[in-house]
């Protein structure tokens, strides 16, 4: 309690100051006595033969009919794994758990915002999936049919993702933060067949009408023939007779028993839409067995996870393990609900926010659910930071064994206070870098055998292989900054775009030929070749692990009819990692009072709040080439307050004289 005092505070500075000094951390000896993988014999076998690497992994799953071909690699880059198999995901996820005598393991502690609480075992899900799956079959819902997800932290999303799994239908997941204009550009470009929605979601003690926003996309989406809606928070919601469906109504008059469906091993099990260059959203497309040996054996095996379903004993009581992310992200696919149940793990489920009801509430859950194993984004880990030590100081952590990190590259200072202040100096930090496109951990440290350096996702997993490169010819350097790339196929990584399977070799696999995956990334490695990631390399922005792409964001403000132009950029930000910038050209004849707010509120429309610029930067004109294309470069110059490059390629040099005022005065009018 007395850490709220600036002694205390000061004293945390100290100690920071002190870990500063040290460049590595081994692995901390009484974590290191009881973990899973305390051979470095693990990387020569990834290393020597890949192939039976991940064949050994795939085999801990359970299939209907086993695989003989591990990988299919005559038509690069579209690869396939376990192509002569078949297994059901949900099968692997739930049946096979409750079929060993592990029903009454809990397989979520959900927790809603007002402190309500609701606590699944995998018999309990393993049910409701069942009667869910049947109900989306009673709706007209087929094999190979996409179904849209838009619902908030509730149980209902796991039931609703692990149902189409069952039968075989292919699930497109929007996050709950997205505007209903991104549900519909998303549900139209899938031909969604159903969606899932919910009445109302919790925000910070008020509640947001879900459904109602939705209805107002849905005239405008013809394919999808029905809306199933989870009755979350009550009260009243506009329903259409035959087309909307309450969920609990659904789920009492279906039928209790639902055979998984045997799949084949390539069968899509997802769709998730993410950001690239272009204003378009990537349908990332994941593969059902794949898809799964990637995150059952990375969560296993990173998170040194230890489950109800482990064979070994290693002295340790079952993890609780708590992902701190969203479903509707791909973390929260692959490490909230795929990988965790695949493994048989007992996990948190937070509605919330982590400052509501108070700045203390993630590590008031910690203490009471007894959460051994914490996985979330350095974002999140600042904001603790800002609020203060006083807050986790007054909870007991001592359950906390291990911590992960993902989203961005984490600070050092970020990365020495989870240490000190959430870990005790005694939890390994876990680095973990990976994208929607790799579907799962690609680059981190093993917590039991890895030295780890702040900063650092250290080294690639067992069996992946990866490189950083020259952008010219695609040659390894051994220093320096250059693209991160992966030079081989791996199990979990993404099968295509949705129907746009050019645009697919186009954007990953067309600059050093169709076997080198070019991530999108900058990196280095060091004198030990451990990877430094620096950032991406195109217009994507990543703001507090929220990808987005510039174009995106321009779109949205172009739209306003009274808007010329607009430029985005993300500028470095203290909080949230990157900051969108928006500098845009207002027409002429322009009669509203309010531009700034009118461009922020449009973005949030389309888009979602979290996408909503943070600063709007006035520009009579922007800086562009002959050809007239805009120079983003230069804007990131004047954003960062860099000297300015080599201007001798714009059709008028002096826009930049110009621009570069106006940004001094919008920052001094903030520093007021
Ligand atoms: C981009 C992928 C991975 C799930 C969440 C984000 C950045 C991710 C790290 C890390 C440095 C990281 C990269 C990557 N990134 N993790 N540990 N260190 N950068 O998934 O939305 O697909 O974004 O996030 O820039 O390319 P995503």
């Amino acid at each position: 309690m007395a850490a709220h005092e600036p002694a205390a505070e000061e004293q945390i500075e100290r100690e920071l100051e002190r870990l500063e000094a040290i460049e590595r951390f081994a692995p901390p000896p009484d974590f290191q006595a009881h973990a899973l993988i305390r051979e470095r014999s693990i990387y020569e076998q990834g290393a020597r033969d890949p192939l039976s690497f991940w064949a050994d992994q795939a085999r801990r799953l359970s299939w209907s009919e086993p695989f003989e071909a591990v990988l299919d690699d005559s038509d690069p880059p579209f690869y396939r794994w376990f192509h002569d198999g078949k297994m059901n995901v949900s099968y692997n996820c739930l049946d096979r758990h409750v079929l060993a005598g592990r029903g009454d393991v809990v397989a979520y502690h959900w927790r809603g915002e007002e402190g309500q609480e609701r606590t699944l075992t995998y018999a309990e899900l393993l049910a409701e999936v069942k009667r869910f799956a049947n109900a989306l079959r009673d709706l007209g819902v087929r094999e190979g049919d996409v179904v849209g997800i838009y619902l908030p932290m509730v149980p209902e999303v796991v039931v609703a993702m692990l149902a189409c799994a069952r039968i075989g239908a292919v699930h497109n997941v929007v996050f709950g933060g997205f505007a209903v204009e991104a549900v519909r550009e998303r549900m139209a470009v899938s031909e969604a067949k159903a969606l899932v929605t919910v009445d109302g979601s919790a925000r910070r003690g008020a509640i947001a009408p879900v459904k109602a926003a939705v209805d107002q996309i849905l005239p405008e989406l013809p394919a999808l023939e029905h809306v199933v809606v989870v009755r979350s928070k009550g009260g009243d919601c506009p329903m259409q007779a035959g087309r909307d469906h309450f969920y609990d109504e659904l789920i009492e008059r279906a039928d209790a028993e639902c055979e998984a469906v045997a799949l084949d091993a390539e069968h899509p099990l997802f769709i998730l839409y993410t950001s690239g260059s272009t204003a378009k959203p990537k349908g990332i497309v994941h593969s059902s067995a794949g898809y799964l040996t990637g995150v059952a054996t990375t969560h296993r095996i990173v998170f040194d996870l230890r489950s109800a379903a482990d064979e070994d004993d290693r002295g340790l009581p079952p993890d609780v393990y708590w992902c701190a992310a969203d479903v509707g992200w791909v973390t929260g696919h692959s490490y909230i609900v795929y990988g965790p149940l695949a493994n048989g793990a007992t996990s948190v489920l937070w509605e919330g926010a982590p400052d509501y009801p108070h700045r203390g509430i993630w590590w008031e859950l910690i203490e009471r659910y007894r959460v051994s194993i914490l996985y979330t984004a350095p974002t999140a880990i600042r904001a603790c930071i800002k609020w203060g030590a006083q807050w986790p100081a007054r909870y007991d952590l001592s359950s906390l064994r291990l911590l992960g990190s993902v989203g961005e590259p984490i600070n050092p200072k970020a990365w020495l206070w989870y240490h000190k202040v959430i870990g005790g100096e005694r939890c390994p930090i876990v680095d973990t870098w990976w994208q929607t496109e790799t579907g799962a951990i690609m680059i981190t440290p093993l917590p039991g055998i890895t030295e780890t350096k702040p900063g650092s996702a250290t080294l690639p997993f067992p069996g992946i292989s990866a490189e950083v490169v020259d952008e010219h010819e695609g040659k390894p350097l051994a220093g320096g900054q250059g693209l991160l790339v992966i030079d081989r196929p791996w199990p979990s990584m993404a099968r295509t775009l949705y129907r746009e399977g050019e645009r697919f070799v186009e954007t990953y696999f067309s600059r050093f030929g169709k076997r080198t995956y070019v991530v999108g990334d900058a990196a280095r490695r060091d004198a030990d070749g451990y990877f430094w990631v620096i950032g991406r390399i195109d217009d994507v922005v990543n703001v507090s692990g929220h990808r987005l792409s510039t174009a995106e964001v321009e779109s949205a403000i172009v739209s306003h009819p009274d808007v010329a132009e607009a430029a985005v950029i993300g500028q470095h930000d203290e909080q949230t990692g990157q900051a969108i910038v928006a500098f845009v050209t207002l027409r002429a004849d322009y009669q509203g009072a309010d531009p700034e707010q009118e461009v922020r509120d449009l973005v949030g429309e389309r888009i979602g709040k979290f996408a909503r610029p943070k600063r709007v930067i006035w520009a009579e004109d922007l800086p562009k080439t002959r050809s007239g294309k805009i120079m983003r470069r230069l804007l990131r110059d004047i954003a960062e307050g860099r000297a300015l490059g080599d201007v001798t390629t714009l059709r008028d040099p002096e826009v930049m004289q110009a621009l570069a005022e106006h940004v001094a005065q919008a920052r001094a009018a903030e520093a007021d």
